[in-house]
């Protein structure tokens, strides 16, 4: 079973949404991977996702209540199979800390989809739209990732 972290900075916004979005979406496509998230900072370690991006996703369908946050660990990098970033900071900042001895994948989370955009717009500081935002891009970037899953 292939294991896949999303991260972003906080893991309050977008890494939760990635989190609960590529867990639901495997599940009904049957695909067996096991899904986590964390952030780069440590800021809001142990929290709940944003009240605003659990409520974004729950109307969608999704349910990210019983994520926490927690901070990218080293063995994060022989933990997991597949990496995924929000943005081209967190990608920079995980291929910073990655060992090189680490065999893990490290990509960018909409590297897999059609969507021409390559990053996940941080949407903490903006309003409603940047987290519906987020959750339309997520959901392609999941449908893709899975799609490659699949052809593997
Ligand atoms: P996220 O959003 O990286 O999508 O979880 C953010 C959440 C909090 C902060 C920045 C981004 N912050 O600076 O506290």
């Amino acid at each position: 079973m292939k294991k896949v972290l999303c991260v972003c900075l906080g893991n309050i916004c977008r890494s939760p949404a990635a989190e609960g979005i590529l867990r639901a979406s495997a599940e009904k496509r049957k695909i067996p991977i096991l899904v986590d998230s964390a952030g780069t900072g440590g800021w809001h370690v142990g929290r709940p996702p944003d009240a605003r991006m659990v409520q974004a996703a729950s109307r969608r369908g999704y349910d990210l209540t019983t994520q926490r946050a927690r901070q990218v660990a080293l063995s994060d990098f022989y933990e997991f199979d597949y990496v995924l970033a929000m943005d081209e900071s967190n990608l920079a900042d995980l291929q910073d800390m990655a060992p090189p001895n680490s065999e893990t994948a490290l990509h960018l989370f909409l590297a897999f989809s059609e969507v021409t955009q390559r990053e996940t717009p941080d949407p903490y500081y903006g309003g409603a739209s940047g987290f519906e935002h987020v959750l339309d891009l997520v959901e392609q970037g999941a449908a893709g990732f899975l799609d490659f899953l699949e052809d593997r």
